[in-house]
């Protein structure tokens, strides 16, 4: 079934601008992609080589999906940190600025820590960490606002072998306490309280919350606004006294290439968030390599990803990604509409910036508001933008190139996933032309195939044409999660099964007569608020913890700013009356089980869900009366109460 899919999507041209000096033109991409493809040991022996070794990797690619084996770089030895940090205070490059700290008030203190100070601090936070018994493989949870110091905890864990698990400050006590225990965590980084729009958030004291319910040996905190907190006695310290004297020095722990980095929390399908494992050599090179050629970063440029290092995007390109390319990267604590709708902007201009890397959703946000707020800043610095995290309309795109590029840089649409470690399909700023929605290209090495619910091939890089599907990639890459936490028959039931041999994203795709990836959004039950993942199913489950809730189904619906909001359907106990009230109530509670990122856009009550006879919820007409597409429910004879579905679109028209 080979599907002809028109695309009279407009073509935006590579910018002029854009080919000069550029890191890799056309020509350059399409050699590249094919040595990529063709001998990928070679060519990923040579992007690897840029970094330090303890010892060179002799083994480059190793791997197969059935069953799942991944290794990249197996006999060689590094350390990421090293190659973050250390590297370039030893290649004479101490004084170039790494960080770049915004706070949430603009009226507050910019900081910048030089390579030199930040690999210090790392080195003070890490023998800090030993000092409180941390080791080689142990699980260290961080928990912190977006502030220097949370780069710090992650490069510091890195440093002695320890693994991170950082876990987005917007989550709440349960969401840390479930993740803590699943990895057996002992010990926590934390500050006393972040700040975000003039908001505290308690940091500390969720963490407080947390430990109520899971024990650990200890807790490092950060001052951060110097609010008062609890401190128990023996189990937690104050990083500043506890790191006021420790060694000025402390050798990066030699790390086998796959040995683990990190484990990252992430929403799928079913079941609870599920801990993705990333090791440390195949990582570092991917990270190394995409920044490298998506952004095509230039000494002495300023670099801004808005993204929070609590979620994928910071960990590759806020911290991992520009460190190990010597880069300058600005951290910003706070949020695009705070004190008001030019922030962003502000930040632009005050800084200089000139790659700006941010989510779709704050770009609809800051559109809805209008373009005075862009005209007021001088954004001619700008060299290059990116785009993240949800697909992105055509609409929202031109805006974004036309106000924010002036019409005249290039605009990155940059598709990758926490399971893929680093941007997966992207245009080249000197080499693609864009169209505006598509992500574009396959990186180097990827190689993405569309294929039909029973697996038959649509389209790839070998067949060429127009067609959509599943999207799988059917070889491994550098980059590439190797396991979930404790689970690996897990993490081969969740991404390997359904197609067997292939790694399946989960997403839908297009691909056009170009080669031009569109990606159409999730196709399994995942979805995708603001940018941020969430499963449906710990929507529901959170629901029906409510002593009232008997029962739950969740499904996205289409959402002018966030792109998906999500959608509750909630049958009550036998004689509990809905009401607005509780349906605030039940808001809330989401709101406390998994944090505000959760919160429900729309509450539904209904007398029952819509089931077949043999009782399981038709997810596809609740999706469908949601999106306010009721034309198209298809068969409802399957019901076991087909006269439910009448209600429940009255519900959704009383909306
Ligand atoms: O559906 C895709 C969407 O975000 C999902 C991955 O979410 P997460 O693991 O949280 O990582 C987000 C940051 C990399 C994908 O399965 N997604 C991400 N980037 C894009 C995108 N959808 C369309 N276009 C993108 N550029």
């Amino acid at each position: 079934m080979q599907n002809t899919i028109e695309h009279p999507a407009e073509i935006v041209p590579v910018p002029a601008a854009a080919r000069e000096g550029t890191s890799c033109t056309l020509e350059q991409y399409e050699a590249m992609y094919s040595r990529s493809v063709n001998d990928p040991d070679g060519f990923w022996a040579e992007q690897g080589a840029r970094l330090d070794w303890y010892r060179a990797p002799t083994r480059i690619g190793e791997w197969s999906f059935d069953p799942v084996d991944i290794k990249w770089y197996a006999d060689g030895q590094l350390n990421i940190c090293h190659n973050a940090l250390d590297r370039h205070v030893a290649a004479g490059k101490g004084d170039v600025t790494a960080l770049i700290f915004e706070p949430d008030d603009p009226q507050g203190e910019t900081r910048k820590l030089t390579y030199a100070q930040l690999l210090a601090e790392t080195i003070r936070m890490a023998n800090t960490l030993k000092k409180m018994g941390v080791q080689k493989g142990d699980r260290v949870t961080v928990y912190m606002p977006m502030i220097p110091e949370g780069a710090v905890a992650m490069l510091a864990c890195a440093r002695i072998g320890a693994i991170h698990s950082v876990v987005f400050g917007g989550f709440s006590p349960d969401a840390i306490a479930g993740r803590i225990e699943d990895c057996t965590s002992d010990w926590v980084i934390c500050a006393d309280e972040g700040l975000r729009g003039g908001k505290k958030i308690p940091l500390k004291a969720n963490v407080d919350a947390a430990l109520d319910k899971v024990a650990v040996k200890a807790v490092l905190v950060v001052r951060h606004t110097g609010a008062p907190i609890t401190m128990t006695e023996g189990r937690d310290h104050w990083y500043h006294e506890l790191g006021a004297d420790v060694a000025a020095e402390c050798p990066c722990e030699v790390m086998d290439a796959e040995d683990p980095l990190f484990i990252l929390y992430t929403s799928g399908s079913t079941g609870k968030p599920k801990g993705v494992l990333h090791t440390t050599g195949g990582y570092a090179v991917w990270t190394e390599t995409t920044f490298r050629y998506v952004f095509d970063y230039r000494p002495g440029e300023i670099y801004w990803c808005t993204a929070d290092i609590g979620w994928v995007t910071g960990h590759s390109y806020i911290v991992y990604g520009p460190l190990q390319n010597g880069a300058t990267a600005l951290m910003f604590e706070g949020v695009p509409n705070h004190p008001d709708h030019d922030r962003f902007w502000q930040v632009v201009d005050k800084h200089k910036v000139n790659i700006f890397y941010t989510a779709p959703t704050a770009i609809r946000a800051l559109m809805r508001e209008g373009t005075s707020h862009v005209v007021k800043h001088d954004l001619s610095s700008l060299r290059l933008l990116g785009s993240v995290g949800e697909p992105i309309n055509p609409e929202a795109w031109r805006w974004y190139q036309e106000n924010v590029g002036h019409g005249k840089i290039p605009v990155v649409d940059t598709w990758w996933q926490t399971e893929t470690g680093g941007i997966m399909i992207t245009t080249l700023p000197g080499a693609h032309d864009m169209k505006p929605g598509s992500a574009g290209r396959p990186f180097f090495s990827v190689c993405p195939q569309l294929v039909d619910g029973d697996g038959g091939v649509l389209a790839d890089e070998t067949t060429g044409g127009a067609a959509e599907g599943n999207l799988c990639i059917t070889r491994s890459w550098p980059g590439q999660a190797r396991s979930l936490y404790g689970d690996h028959d897990r993490f081969t039931q969740t991404y390997f099964s359904t197609y067997k041999g292939k790694y399946f994203t989960g997403d839908g795709c297009r691909r056009d007569a170009d080669g031009y990836y569109w990606i159409t959004g999730r196709v399994d039950d995942v979805i995708n608020v603001s940018g941020h993942r969430m499963g449906t199913a710990e929507v529901e489950s959170a629901l029906v913890l409510h002593d009232l809730v008997a029962e739950a189904a969740v499904v996205g619906y289409p959402h002018d700013i966030k792109g998906q909001g999500i959608y509750c359907y909630v049958t009550l106990n036998a004689g509990v009356e809905p009401s607005d009230e509780l349906a605030a109530e039940l808001r809330k509670h989401v709101r406390t089980e998994i944090g505000p990122i959760a919160t429900p856009d729309i509450i539904q009550f209904t007398p029952a869900l819509p089931k077949t006879r043999s009782g399981k919820i038709m997810r596809r007409i609740l999706r469908k009366i949601a999106e306010n597409d009721f034309g198209s429910l298809g068969d409802t004879s399957t019901l076991a109460d087909p006269s439910l579905v009448d209600g429940l679109i009255e519900g959704r028209l009383n909306r």
